[in-house]
């Protein structure tokens, strides 16, 4: 079963995937955060510069495309495919109103009988490998039934399931019942994304689901960048933490404004990083700074001297 790390939009960009690879071992894939192709069907400048394969190599990325207009998902993924990548995913799991009120992400999930059209237009005449990443439903878990039919029916190299309605974004429990019909019913690889928290929480799910390609794990990595290490049987090192923070910085600050770009980054990262801490309120003094030069030092030395718990603490998370 393989280990991978979930894309996030404006968090799992480049640098902080080749920052993290080169600090911690483990993660078997990295998912590159959704792109959203130009109808002119030209990859931007910024597109390209995300999807240079560099040091990680295309077997250990797996791009994405946000789009429900079938020849934009067909042109972007030629050219994916020209750039060295074996597969391209598609997003069907957006929630973010801006997405999904365009028809995009969750968004398809709405109209099943435009999903099937669209899943087989890009299906007919695909230039490489599709896997998809889904939500159970846009506002009922009973959506998931229809849709899971929709969805057997073509040839996706993996399916990824996040068991949560649009609905319910981020928050509350996820639906196994849905999952495990899921992974009772579909004949292709089947990953699983949601909650995974703790090496615990890992082990319980590659029990449970034995047939499973693989796990996806978001928010437990950014809370600790090495729970995929520990999964391993590795541990999590003061140095590694330390490392991989200052050199996300280092890479930030060769090109983005201190305070107005790096610093709102890093508090992004915090929130998650800061679960591993004993005092809730050493985020608060975190959160409450407003230049990179009053936070950077703070963040340093909790991560120097602060006795970091063994998991993160999640029901902290707002
Ligand atoms: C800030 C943020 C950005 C995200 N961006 C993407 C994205 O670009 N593509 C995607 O498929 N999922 C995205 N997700 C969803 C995650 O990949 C993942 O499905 C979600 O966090 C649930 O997994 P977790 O409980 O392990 O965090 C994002 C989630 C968050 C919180």
């Amino acid at each position: 079963m393989t280990l991978d790390f979930a894309p996030m939009e404006g968090i799992t960009g480049r640098d902080f995937r080749e920052v993290h690879a080169a600090c911690f071992t483990g993660v078997d894939r990295y998912w590159m955060p959704f792109l959203s192709p130009a109808s002119s069907h030209q990859l931007t400048a910024r597109q390209l510069r995300e999807l240079n394969p560099g040091p990680l190599g295309c077997d250990r990325l797996v791009p994405q495309i946000l789009t429900k207009d079938a020849e934009d998902f067909r042109c972007a993924a030629a050219a994916i495919g020209e750039l060295g990548y074996r597969e391209v995913n598609l997003n069907l799991g957006c929630p973010s109103g801006t997405v999904v009120s365009k028809g995009k992400g969750a968004g398809m999930l709405r109209d099943p009988a435009a999903l099937d059209r669209f899943l087989d237009a890009i299906f007919s005449d695909a230039p490489l490998p599709i896997s998809v990443k889904t939500r159970i439903g846009v506002n009922d878990p009973a959506e998931w039934e229809a849709l899971l039919s929709i969805l057997a029916r073509y040839p996706i190299r993996e399916l990824t399931v996040h068991p949560r309605t649009r609905r319910e974004f981020y928050k509350g429990d996820v639906h196994l019942d849905a999952f495990r019909q899921a992974a009772e019913r579909l004949t292709f690889p089947l990953r699983y994304n949601g909650n995974l928290f703790t090496s615990a929480a890992v082990q319980k799910t590659e029990a449970d689901f034995p047939c499973l390609s693989g796990l996806m794990i978001g928010r437990g990595l950014l809370a600790d960048p090495a729970l995929i290490t520990r999964c391993r049987g590795g541990t999590r090192s003061r140095e590694a933490l330390i490392a991989f923070h200052e050199e996300l910085a280092a890479r930030y600050l060769r090109y983005m404004h201190p305070d107005v770009a790096v610093l709102p980054k890093f508090k992004e990262l915090w929130l998650y990083l800061s679960l591993l801490l004993p005092d809730e309120r050493d985020w608060k003094r975190l959160r409450k700074c407003s230049r990179w030069a009053d936070f950077h030092p703070l963040a340093l030395d909790l991560l120097r001297n602060a006795a970091l718990q063994e998991e993160a603490d999640f029901s902290r998370l707002p």
